[in-house]
């Protein structure tokens, strides 16, 4: 969505570089040019920001996961994943095995690419058919706000998928430091689906992890900028993963993520070195609701830039969606989503950028 041509200043040889900057929604670039512009469009509603309060008190409550221990099969360590996946939908992982380096290596890299010129950057701008690439990789419909950050995604597996034209090549060592870091959260994520298949009583191990057919790992580097208005515009609008599990990366110092809990915000204080995970809606429809795929959104911040990394999981397009027949039980005694395939799934979701929890909603089976 372009904005209007008197909502931001165009100087002669920033023209070129402002064409571009419309179809990419360049957040980053409107803050260069004026910080202290905000447009409309990316003012949320009043009643958007203040129907759910705050909850901070709530978040050294979020579960904290010693990836070690679980890996090891520890009991206890097992109990406090299903419950985390029950009660939150939310965790933090320690001690998960992704080096301090590789961490740091990722932030260093993304922050020097998001710090070229417009045009250079612009040299990977999206393309909608792909899905991939630099800027919006979807359209917003007009009744929509729009969230105040660029992005950068990749398609990192299966390798198949990868377009090396999005790669950024700029800082020169960008694509091994996205191979040694999608590398290292795979491993996250496998380790945490088989202790999932575990506790959601498949037979062995590896079940969740054969049931996704081709386990696919898509790269959101997510950049917010300053906003002169922290209280009125957010950097990411409150939403549910599409995905099987989400890992996220945030600043080791910086809050943003807020997530839905008993109605009201709970921060997600980042641990350093920790890393993020949530439930995705694939979960709550295997676990017939008993996992919690929940809504989350990132704020804004008035003095400090935040560089976020979402790696969504997710199965082939192919791979059948339906409540395991195990999770049909006494607490939920019918199947609460109805049979459709991942791409489906998804088919009815993207073509527009919905609210909150309205694509899980869709797949639910109409109460009788
Ligand atoms: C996402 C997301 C949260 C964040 O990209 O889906 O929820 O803190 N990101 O960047
Ligand atoms: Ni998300």
């Amino acid at each position: 969505m372009a904005p209007k041509a008197d909502e931001t200043a165009v100087k002669g040889q920033d023209v070129a570089a402002y064409a571009a900057s419309m179809t990419a929604q360049n957040v980053q670039e409107m803050v260069r040019r004026d910080p202290s512009f905000v447009p409309e469009r990316y003012i949320q509603k009043k009643e958007d920001m203040t129907k759910a309060t705050d909850a901070p008190h709530l978040s050294p409550e979020i579960p904290v996961i010693d990836l070690s221990l679980l890996s090891k099969g520890h009991e206890d360590e097992l109990k406090k994943l299903d419950l985390a996946c029950e009660d939150w939908g939310f965790l933090q992982v320690v001690n998960h095995g992704v080096a301090k380096e590789v961490l740091q290596g990722m932030k260093d890299a993304a922050a020097g690419f998001f710090e070229l010129p417009l045009e250079e950057k612009n040299k990977y701008a999206v393309d909608l058919n792909d899905g991939q690439g630099y800027g919006l990789p979807y359209e917003v419909p007009q009744e929509l706000k729009l969230d105040w950050s660029d992005a950068l995604v990749l398609s990192i597996y299966p390798s198949q998928n990868q377009k090396l034209k999005y790669w950024p090549t700029a800082p020169k060592e960008f694509k091994e430091i996205v191979e040694a870091y999608s590398t290292g959260v795979k491993k996250v994520a496998e380790e945490l689906l088989g202790s999932l298949s575990l506790v959601m009583g498949m037979m062995d191990k590896d079940a969740l992890i054969r049931l996704h057919k081709e386990m696919a790992l898509v790269l959101r580097v997510n950049y917010a900028p300053t906003c002169c208005k922290p209280d009125e515009v957010l950097s990411i609008s409150p939403h549910s993963d599409m995905s099987t599990i989400t890992i996220l990366m945030q600043d080791d110092d910086l809050h943003g993520l807020q997530i839905r809990h008993d109605g009201k915000w709970v921060p997600v204080i980042p641990i350093p070195n920790a890393l993020v995970v949530n439930v995705g809606d694939v979960i709550e429809i295997w676990s017939n609701g008993k996992y919690k795929s929940i809504e989350h959104r990132a704020i804004t911040n008035k003095d400090r830039t935040r560089i976020s990394f979402a790696s969504f999981f997710f199965p082939h397009e192919d791979v059948e969606l339906e409540p395991f027949n195990q999770m049909v039980d006494s607490q939920q005694p019918r199947k609460i989503y109805k049979k459709l395939t991942y791409g489906e799934y998804v088919g009815r979701s993207i073509t527009s950028k919905l609210d909150g929890k309205a694509h899980i909603e869709m797949a639910k089976n109409k109460s009788k």
